[in-house]
């Protein structure tokens, strides 16, 4: 059968073939699936791992996708676009409780907070399924001892878009866990682009308007103080970095933290 056949593949390719336990459709454009965590499966947070299917060949068709789970969680989640044509996507989309999908072994990435110097607050701007790694990162103990402050910007072209709103608006809040630590300390800030909504625009035309300064109550000393991560499409990450690297911001690395980081969003 199929999953036998996965089963073999991962084995003869050094992968792991794991189970999908949760599947959520948001639009007709985006969904989020889970799979069951390896035991020996580690990652940092922010991190991206390939996820895939045999393709018709019976070679792996691989792509990567950012963790939106916690590490400390025993599934792993994803958020992905799906892509009429897409080698991977077309089929992920149709993803039910109880597929195997094929996970790789080595989980990496840019997002993480060692990358990072220490600050006041952490600025976490992503577009489309750019949310994804903020997600996680949200949800690490780690990141609420390095920082006094969190905001997850998110925009997107249609609210119906902003996937894991109430989550991010209501959900964390009364999370048993994050609920008490995140009170006052978290911002949630959502903008669309392209339909009615009560926060318009790109959140780049809003950060050089002054106007995001304004809405989370910033002064332009904050810049100094303040840590970016930022994910979504390479014209997004490339005015993004323009913008922060012409406040004297630089990017860091694990071995040499600076006080942004950035990372494509990869599938779509
Ligand atoms: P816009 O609607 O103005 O293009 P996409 O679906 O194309 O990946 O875009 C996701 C979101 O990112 C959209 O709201 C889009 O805004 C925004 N976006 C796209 N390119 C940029 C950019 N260069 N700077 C800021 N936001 C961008």
């Amino acid at each position: 059968s199929h999953q036998v056949g996965l089963a073999a593949i991962a084995e003869a390719k050094g992968l792991h073939a794991q189970r999908v336990t949760w599947v959520h459709h948001w639009t007709a454009d985006l969904f989020s699936f889970r799979i069951e965590r390896p035991q020996s499966f580690r990652f940092a947070s922010g991190e991206f791992i390939m996820i895939g299917l045999p393709g018709a060949d019976g070679r792996p068709v691989m792509r990567a996708y950012s963790i939106a789970s916690p590490a400390w969680e025993d599934h792993l989640e994803f958020f992905s676009v799906k892509v009429a044509h897409g080698a991977l996507t077309s089929r992920l989309q149709h993803l039910e409780v109880g597929d195997l999908v094929l996970l790789g072994r080595k989980p990496t990435g840019t997002l993480v907070v060692d990358a990072l110097e220490p600050g006041e607050r952490l600025i976490m701007v992503g577009t489309g399924t750019g949310l994804a790694p903020f997600l996680s990162v949200l949800r690490d103990p780690e990141t609420h001892e390095r920082f006094e402050h969190i905001v997850v910007s998110h925009t997107v072209r249609q609210k119906e878009e902003l996937a894991y709103r109430e989550f991010l608006e209501d959900e964390i809040r009364t999370d048993e866990i994050f609920g008490e630590l995140l009170r006052d300390r978290f911002t949630y800030y959502p903008t669309v682009t392209r339909g009615e909504f009560h926060r318009q625009g790109r959140i780049t035309d809003r950060i050089r308007d002054g106007l995001f300064r304004q809405d989370l109550n910033l002064t332009t000393d904050a810049r100094q103080t303040s840590r970016f991560m930022i994910c979504g499409s390479i014209a997004f990450n490339k005015e993004m970095v323009e913008i922060l690297t012409g406040w004297g911001l630089t990017e860091g690395t694990q071995s040499n933290p600076g006080q942004f980081v950035v990372e494509r969003a990869f599938v779509g």
